[in-house]
């Protein structure tokens, strides 16, 4: 059985691809860009655009499963999910893993209305790599800069998302159902920013931003409009599921939640 994984250069497909591999499944990783894919060698990296789905006609020969993005580049919500859904079909394709947005979008409906054995996975929570965000102002000046600095979230290690969606695409049990992710524990952008200082034995100044400075910023990473507003308005309006802690990944995975006490020991050299 051969699994896709889009998203395979992202924050969780890597580590999807990795866990994959690891238990000596067949995996196939998508990209724009091939050749830039940093994968273990044995993996095979295809080239394939989910907002082109033509693209995808080689890429779904032999498929099985398929670990699918609903978002494409910049987090705009995917257009294509109906002709995507329609060549997995047509491919052979028995099981979809969704990583999900939380707002049905085209993959989501096409997947529901097919036969596909579907499962979304739905992290509410931030994942802990958006906290790479922050390695620059810490290494040359010491300070977080961020909004609502005191709002909480269970931040979630990429690779748990991961571990569930391995999990899921290779045992049986896990159709038509959402799960809710989220790390063991909510910490607040200024509780964060504190456990790197402590981990790097240095004073790391937390500088809250209003929300004007925050869109601002946001304006100058190229981000569009519509996804601006949509980032903002979250937080201003954290949902309670982005902040209380359940403990899907422990069912699913068998394994507790990695904490983000352990994430920044791994990456203490991006902060350094
Ligand atoms: N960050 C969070 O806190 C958070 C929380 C909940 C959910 N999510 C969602 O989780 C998803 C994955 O996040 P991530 O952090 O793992 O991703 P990421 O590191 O931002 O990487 C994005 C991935 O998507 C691929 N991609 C983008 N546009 C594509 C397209 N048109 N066709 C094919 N592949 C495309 C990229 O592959 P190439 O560039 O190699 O083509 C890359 O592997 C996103 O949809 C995000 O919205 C994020």
């Amino acid at each position: 059985m051969t699994i896709l994984v889009t998203g395979a250069t992202g924050n969780v497909g890597r580590h999807v691809v990795h866990t994959l591999f690891q238990s000596g499944r067949s995996v196939r990783a998508l990209s724009r860009n091939p050749k830039a894919a940093i994968l273990p060698e044995e993996v095979e990296v295809v080239y394939g655009d989910l907002t082109m789905p033509e693209t995808l006609v080689p890429v779904l020969k032999g498929i099985e499963g398929i670990f699918l993005l609903t978002s494409s580049a910049g987090g705009s919500p995917l257009q294509t999910g109906s002709e995507i859904i329609e060549l997995a079909v047509k491919a052979g394709v028995r099981r979809i893993v969704m990583l999900w947005n939380g707002e049905k979008g085209t993959v989501e409906r096409a997947t529901e209305a097919s036969d596909l054995e579907w499962t979304h996975i739905h992290p509410y929570c931030e994942f802990m790599s958006n906290t790479l965000a922050w390695t620059e102002s810490i290494r040359t000046e010491r300070v977080v800069r961020e909004p609502f600095g005191d709002t909480p979230n269970a931040v979630i290690h990429e690779a748990d998302v991961a571990a569930v969606a391995a999990t899921v695409l290779t045992q049986d049990g896990h159709a038509g159902k959402t799960y809710v992710l989220t790390g063991p524990e909510a910490l607040t952008p200024r509780d964060k920013a504190r456990m790197i200082g402590e981990a790097l034995g240095r004073n790391i100044r937390f500088s809250e931003l209003s929300k004007d400075q925050a869109h601002e910023r946001m304006k100058t990473m190229n981000l569009p409009e519509d996804v601006i507003e949509y980032v903002l308005h979250w937080h201003e309006n954290l949902p309670a599921e982005a902040y209380t802690v359940v403990p899907t990944v422990k069912e699913v995975t068998g394994q507790q939640a990695r904490t983000f006490a352990q994430w920044v020991t791994a990456h203490i050299q991006d902060f350094s």
